[in-house]
């Protein structure tokens, strides 16, 4: 049945296994993504988002294999990476369009953030994103060497842990998602619910940021994959973070994800780097305050909220559009999405509203590029900024926040977080507002703005030093242990696993 996420019989293990990596990453988009040039020459880029700056890293330490797709059409090059077997998964133009901007991005994306724009159902988009799931679980299958770690990444591979189960029974299958599990009472809206809840049961061990996340998975995995189908009863029974299938134990906890803030601190520290922060300061006309947005240009992330609130504190004058400058750094994003070319208009006439007002000549009071900053001039920003702003509505972790913090060994600066961060649950001495309340979100920047030095001196320790010692070596670490130490017993001891007592009510409110 098309609507099915079941796999065909006949893939046996032996017919599918002729790779021989020991790792296997397998995630929607390769680290790098292609860029065919106007003379026709290929250029390859970092990839957008937070899953390949937290990825990145840990394959540099850990040789192994990455299945994904290149970000443009049929295109199945493997571009040359050192130390890491790319595999990349082609896909046609009609499925960029209903597997990845249709049932990825308008479906589930909005879904798993609080439904901020409202998720389209469409059964030909469910189709394509199960044929899609189908070949990744393939080309991971083909990739795999015997007895293989498999890590499979985010949202838009949901289906691949039971499909390459069956194809490849001999794999650890890990997974992880990368943005918040929604929820129970918004999961529910989705259709094709208990296919995902049973895709994802196929793997040995299913993370999730925070625990809040991870109860919702667990109270699910019990409503929805123990049901009564057509083909039998599935015996799930879910507890204390381990949920029974049959004679198979899946463990679900939760994994905080991080960055390489080492690497980014030594990075900020380098002279050249604090040259290009004092450059930047000064072409930005010496103002007493530098406020920063970085983001992918999302509706998840609340720059329209942050926009808002600086322009309310400038009519009121509480803060003075002579002395600030607000950046705001936007990587383009999903640009064919109906809901990303709205916000993206309403952003930038929220921008040109406020220059309009309070900008004088050759001083525009926000400063807004729609591109991608390179990584060293990045760190240089977060250098230079005094106030940072991650406002989103909801984000599952938000890695802009830790960078910021990684990057500021002079203990100057202040973070302005939403509380609707995964991070908002470590970084407890940021400024901390509800992006839903504006005048929270006025009064924290005013208050980031104004704070004395040695209160920000104080919060900024504090902030460095979870971020410091919580690095993405330190996830990566606890997240595979606890696969390699998963067996077909739930009675091992887990290591490092923040585990979950599945008999809780479900959270539906902030995961924190
Ligand atoms: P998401 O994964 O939703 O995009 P995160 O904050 O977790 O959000 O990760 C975003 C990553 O993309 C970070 O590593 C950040 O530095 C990078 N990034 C965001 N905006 C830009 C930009 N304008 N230019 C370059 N890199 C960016
Ligand atoms: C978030 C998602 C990632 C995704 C990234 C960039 O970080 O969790 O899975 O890759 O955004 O989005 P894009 O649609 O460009 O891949």
């Amino acid at each position: 049945m098309a609507d099915s996420a079941e796999v065909p019989n006949g893939g046996s293990t032996a017919n599918h296994i002729s790779g021989d990596a020991q790792f296997v990453v397998v995630a929607n988009r390769l680290p790098v993504d292609k860029e065919v040039l106007p003379d026709g020459s290929v250029h390859w880029k970092r990839s957008p988002g937070g899953l390949v700056t937290a990825l990145e890293p840990i394959l540099r330490q850990q040789t192994g294999a990455w299945v994904g797709w290149s970000g443009i059409a049929d295109s199945d090059d493997n571009p040359d990476i050192p130390g890491v077997e790319i595999h990349a998964v082609p896909l046609s133009a009609q499925e960029i369009a209903e597997y990845y901007e249709g049932f990825s991005n308008a479906t589930l994306w909005p879904l798993y953030h609080d439904v901020i724009v409202k998720p389209e159902y469409h059964r030909e988009w469910w189709n394509t994103y199960v044929e899609v799931n189908r070949r990744f679980a393939e080309a991971a299958a083909k990739a795999a060497g015997p007895g293989a770690t498999v890590w499979v990444q985010d949202y838009q591979l949901q289906l691949v842990p039971k499909m390459l189960r069956m194809l490849r029974p001999d794999l650890k299958i890990g997974f992880f998602l990368h943005i918040p599990f929604p929820p129970v009472e918004l999961f529910m809206q989705n259709p094709w619910r208990t296919e995902i809840v049973e895709g994802l049961l196929g793997a040995d061990l299913i993370g999730f940021h925070l625990p809040g996340g991870a109860q919702n998975f667990l109270y699910l995995a019990r409503r929805l994959a123990g049901q009564a189908t057509s083909k039998g009863t599935v015996g799930v029974r879910s507890r204390f973070g381990v949920v029974q299938v049959g004679f198979r134990t899946v463990r679900v906890g939760a994994f905080p994800i991080s960055i390489d803030s080492g690497e980014l601190d030594r990075k900020a520290r380098s002279k050249e780097v604090r040259k290009r922060a004092a450059e930047i300061r000064k072409e930005l006309g010496n103002p007493k305050t530098i406020l920063l947005g970085v983001d992918r240009l999302d509706y998840t992330k609340g720059i329209d909220v942050r926009l808002k609130a600086v322009s309310e504190l400038l009519a009121e004058k509480r803060i003075d559009p002579a002395e600030t400058v607000m950046v705001q750094l936007a990587t383009p994003s999903r640009e064919r999405v109906d809901s990303y070319v709205k916000m993206r208009a309403g952003i930038e006439q929220l921008v040109g509203n406020i220059n309009g007002s309070y900008s004088s000549v050759g001083q525009p009071v926000v400063e807004y590029l729609h591109r991608p900053i390179p990584r060293d001039d990045l760190i240089a920003f977060f250098v230079a900024a005094d106030v940072m702003l991650v406002t989103p509505m909801r984000d599952g972790m938000n890695l802009v926040a830790k960078e910021y913090v990684a990057c500021r060994s002079d203990l100057g600066g202040a973070l302005v977080l939403s509380e609707f961060t995964g991070a908002a649950a470590e970084l407890r001495s940021a400024y901390q507002a509800n992006p839903y309340d504006l005048e929270g979100v006025k009064d924290a920047i005013e208050e980031a703005v104004h704070q004395n030095a040695h209160e920000g001196r104080r919060r900024m320790r504090a902030l460095r030093r979870q971020v410091l010692t919580h690095d993405v070596t330190k996830w990566a670490q606890s997240f595979l242990g606890t696969l390699a130490a998963t067996t077909e017993t739930a009675s091992d001891a887990n290591r490092g696993v923040h585990l979950v007592e599945s008999n809780e009510q479900p959270t539906d409110g902030p995961d924190a």
